[in-house]
């Protein structure tokens, strides 16, 4: 999704090619080694279970989330768990209907086959693979027209793996034919002091409990850019201190790289920015929030929101998104006096909040109360 490099690259969720060969050696390869998505795992490892009793490939799984929370790893781990071969495409791999029909014809029976980016399959190839997930057959049309005709043509039984960030954005006959949907959330803390543990295990690196804590505290709920810090903080510590991370060592070397004591990355600060700043704390439309910071909205939906909620920073209102006290706190703006803005006011364009008196407030919804996240 564009949002590797530059200053933001550390914090950032998706991954460079570089860092996915890397993440390649850090990757859980069974269930038991995958931390967190309790739930999520348990419901898998029982569907496996069932699966392997039968004989018979499970149901087709959807695994949603944002960047970097494992999807990838738990259908390699799908595979691995079913002892069958795995092949991986995209949906932007899938341009055509003939695309699909040659992947799909090649699979030998029991395999999985993972579509990441599902959502951004090809229609023809969408439409294809309704019947090839259903009746294990597709329909080769040849020709065109009047003399068109339509070959059918078995499929081996697979398992279909699809990833999305975007689950709103699949259609609903895709969505419907997945027997099993996982939703992968942000992981807290606890369990990114875990996935950091493991990492410093297999890069050998000495992490004390205190350091590990700390650079999960900073990793946005993501378990990528948990490893990536790891990283960044293992270079600090051999290069400036005894190679030990350390809290005092974890905190000076995040300080270096400038790591965002929430772990936000730059899109983040820009919406945060955008709300506070410019637009008072809001309420504004998802849509100019957007637009004020060169974004897609669906970019702002999908990968910087869900975070963000979920740290308490910002709050969505029938009106609009609003900037909690939280926010102006991480951003060094006084809150604005009394009540929050809510959804009275008109999106206040420019100037300070402060001296524009207060707006009429209404209540936030249900997500911005109770804890402000993990961090
Ligand atoms: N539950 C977990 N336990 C341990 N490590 C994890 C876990 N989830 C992810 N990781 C680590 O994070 C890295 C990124 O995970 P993965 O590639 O599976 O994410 P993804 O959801 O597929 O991301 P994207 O949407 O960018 O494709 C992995 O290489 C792995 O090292
Ligand atoms: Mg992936």
């Amino acid at each position: 999704m564009g949002r590797t490099g530059g200053d933001d690259g550390l914090v950032a969720a998706s991954a460079s090619a570089e860092e996915r060969a890397f993440e390649a050696g850090l990757r859980p390869r069974t269930l038991a080694e995958f931390v967190g998505q309790r739930k999520a795992r348990e419901q898998l490892s029982i569907m496996l279970a069932g699966a392997r009793g039968r004989g018979r490939p499970p149901d087709h799984v959807l695994l949603s989330g944002p960047p970097g929370l494992g999807k990838t790893s738990l259908a390699m781990i799908i595979a691995q768990e079913l002892s069958v071969p795995l092949r991986m495409t995209s949906g932007p791999a899938i341009e055509r209907a003939g695309d699909l029909v040659a992947i799909l014809t090649a699979l030998s029976p029991g395999e999985v086959l993972f579509v990441d980016e599902i959502h951004r399959i090809a229609r023809p190839a969408e439409e294809l693979l309704y019947s090839a997930m259903e009746d294990f057959r597709v329909d080769v049309v040849l020709g065109k027209g009047p003399g068109a005709t339509a070959i059918p043509l078995d499929v081996a039984p697979f398992t279909l793996v699809g990833a999305t960030t975007r689950a709103g954005l699949l259609t609903g006959p895709l969505r419907d034919r997945f027997g099993f949907t996982a939703h992968l959330d942000f992981y807290d803390t606890e369990e990114l002091t875990a996935v950091l543990e493991r990492s410093a295990r297999l890069l050998g690196v000495e992490l004390t409990p205190q350091g590990a804590v700390e650079v999960a505290s900073r990793s946005r709920g993501t378990p990528r850019i948990a490893n990536r810090l790891l990283r960044r903080v293992r270079d600090y510590a051999e290069v400036r201190a005894d190679g030990v991370v350390s809290l005092e060592v974890a905190r000076a070397a995040l300080k270096v790289y400038d790591v965002d004591p929430l772990g936000l990355d730059r899109l983040d600060r820009a919406v945060l920015g955008a709300l506070v700043k410019r637009f008072g704390g809001g309420p504004v439309g998802l849509t100019t929030l957007a637009v004020s910071v060169g974004e897609e909205p669906d970019t702002v939906e999908d990968v910087c929101e869900p975070f963000l909620l979920r740290a308490g920073l910002i709050a969505r209102t029938a009106r609009g998104r609003v900037a909690t006290p939280a926010a102006f706190a991480h951003l060094g703006y006084d809150p604005p006096p009394g009540p929050l803005p809510g959804q009275g006011g008109a999106t206040s364009l420019a100037g300070s909040w402060r001296g524009d008196g207060p707006e009429p407030a209404t209540l936030f919804d249900e997500s911005v109360d109770g804890a402000p996240g993990e961090s």
